[in-house]
């Protein structure tokens, strides 16, 4: 394939990137820009592969036919619940492969010839790509066992944390200097490993030390750095396409992150210095805060057919139990009865970003009655019965209320303001950031315990 043949190809793949970020910003057009993503893929790959460099296909079709099964599997086999880990996953891999493309470019010979200001540049490009490649690899295998279970999610907080990542940062920076310029292969390489050592030990005490109720604006960040890492890898290899694939996914992973930490009330650097949230899942009695009031299927049912205005808001519990498809028969049958019915979704309900939103999509609830936080908080207070899925941090009032609480601050929907609320879940239980949720002992809360696919669908014979 000539030059010319390639760099319109690349161009074409990044315009199609570009489209696939806009098409996914919205669920109405995200599964087209899912579709503008794959294309986008395979003509870069095409491109790639075809390139004048290329030489070993058998090699490239074997090692692509491996990863591609193995890509296949894993995402048929996924639960929607895990997604995350698996983006975490594979974040690790984008940075493994930075840092060993790095490596392979700092000893490749072509690169020997280099001299002057290039050659300065290419070491730099070379440091900076492994060093990001390394800290994305670690983090991200620590982020994965923190999701799956593996790690546990309550924060490492070793003695003079902050200070140990400091002097990591220092000493990277003093090996980078003597790398940066230095003559022959030998003392730079062995400084390049010994960079690479420190930067995994950066990876894996940062997000040790993040809290699990963090993780997903974790993931996040460490989307955004594999897209650096990339960005990175592209310039040391002259790859234009890589250059700006990277920086599409290190400045929206970065803004993403930013979106998250708004919708938290907190900022990214207190989620990066690490020490917030806890395990989650204790159980909270009711001492001081009063009793909570149990319901059954047959009051709550009585309480949807009564009412004029519901609305529902699912939560994490709601994909826990894949309650989505009888929470939309029941849509169904109450809005046929002339139930106005819709839901409320918190930007950081569930596990990751537009959690809700995909679970909901998949279940085909009609888009114009899913309202983000910011479009029904306001109508809260003229809705007759608020059913609560699984959700529990995010329509938690001492966010509000208390300025002590670990959550203060977050903005939540205000659901204690309706007529009625009854809230789905099995148990007193906290959420995943661990705190005690006052909405249970209101007077106008009903508990409604039980897993939230049994209670959807008894409450589907009730009505
Ligand atoms: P949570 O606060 O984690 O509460 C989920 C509730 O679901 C739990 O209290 C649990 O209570 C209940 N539950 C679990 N399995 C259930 C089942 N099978 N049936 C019924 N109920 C079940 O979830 P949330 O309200 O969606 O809040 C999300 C949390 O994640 C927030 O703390 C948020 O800050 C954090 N977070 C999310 C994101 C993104 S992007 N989504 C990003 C950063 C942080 P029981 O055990 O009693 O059933």
């Amino acid at each position: 394939m000539s030059s010319g043949l390639i760099t319109t190809a690349y161009i074409a793949a990044g315009v199609l990137f570009i489209l696939a970020l806009g098409g996914l910003s919205n669920q109405e057009t995200a599964r087209r820009g899912n579709l503008y993503g794959i294309l986008g893929m395979a003509i870069a790959l095409a491109a790639t592969i075809l390139g004048q460099e290329v030489t070993g296909y058998a090699l490239i079709v074997f090692t692509m036919g491996i990863g591609g099964a193995i890509g296949v599997m894993v995402s048929r086999k996924v639960q929607m619940t895990q997604m995350p880990e698996l983006v975490a996953i594979l974040h690790s891999f984008v940075g493994m492969a930075a840092v060993l493309v790095g490596i392979a470019g700092y000893l490749d010979p072509n690169t020997h010839s280099l001299t002057g200001v290039e050659k300065s540049i290419h070491e730099v490009e070379v440091y900076l790509g492994v060093f990001i490649g390394a800290v994305t690899f670690t983090g991200s295998v620590v982020a994965f066992g923190k999701l799956r279970g593996t790690i546990g999610s309550r924060p490492l907080l070793l003695p003079f944390r902050h200070f140990i990542n400091l002097v990591a940062i220092i000493v990277t920076i003093g090996i980078g200097t003597l790398f940066v310029g230095a003559e022959g292969t030998g003392f730079p390489l062995f400084g390049l490993v010994i960079m690479t050592l420190i930067a995994f030990g950066v990876g894996w005490h940062m997000v040790m030390a993040i809290g699990g109720a963090d993780m997903p604006v974790v993931i996040s960040m460490l989307n955004s750095y594999s897209g650096w890492a990339a960005a990175a890898t592209g310039f040391m290899l002259g790859n234009d396409l890589l250059i700006i694939a990277g920086a599409l996914v290190g400045s929206s992973g970065a803004i993403l992150s930013y979106i998250m930490c708004k919708a938290m009330n907190r900022s990214l650097v207190n989620v990066i210095l690490g020490g917030f949230g806890t395990s989650g899942g204790k159980v909270v009695e009711g001492g001081e805060q009063g009793e909570a009031i149990p319901t059954n299927l047959e009051e709550t049912a009585a309480l949807l057919k009564g009412a004029k205005n519901v609305v529902i808001v699912p939560g994490y519990g709601m994909a826990v139990a894949q309650a989505q498809h009888p929470v939309f028969e029941l849509t169904q049958l109450l809005r046929k009865a002339g139930v106005n019915v819709r839901f409320a979704i918190h930007p950081v309900a569930g596990r990751m970003p537009g959690h809700m939103n995909v679970l909901l999509a998949e279940a085909r609830v009609p888009y114009n009655i899913v309202l983000e936080m910011d479009e029904i908080n306001e109508d809260l207070q003229d809705t007759d019965a608020v059913l609560v899925i699984g959700a529990n941090d995010i329509v938690n009032p001492s966010a509000l209320e208390d300025p002590n609480s670990p959550i203060a601050g977050m903005p939540v929907l205000e659901v204690w303001k309706a007529g009625t609320v009854v809230v789905l879940k099995r148990s007193m239980a906290t959420g995943y950031a661990g705190v005690e949720n006052p909405l249970f002992f209101k007077e106008n809360t009903r508990m409604l315990f039980g897993d939230a696919k049994e209670s959807i669908t008894g409450l589907l014979a009730a009505v």
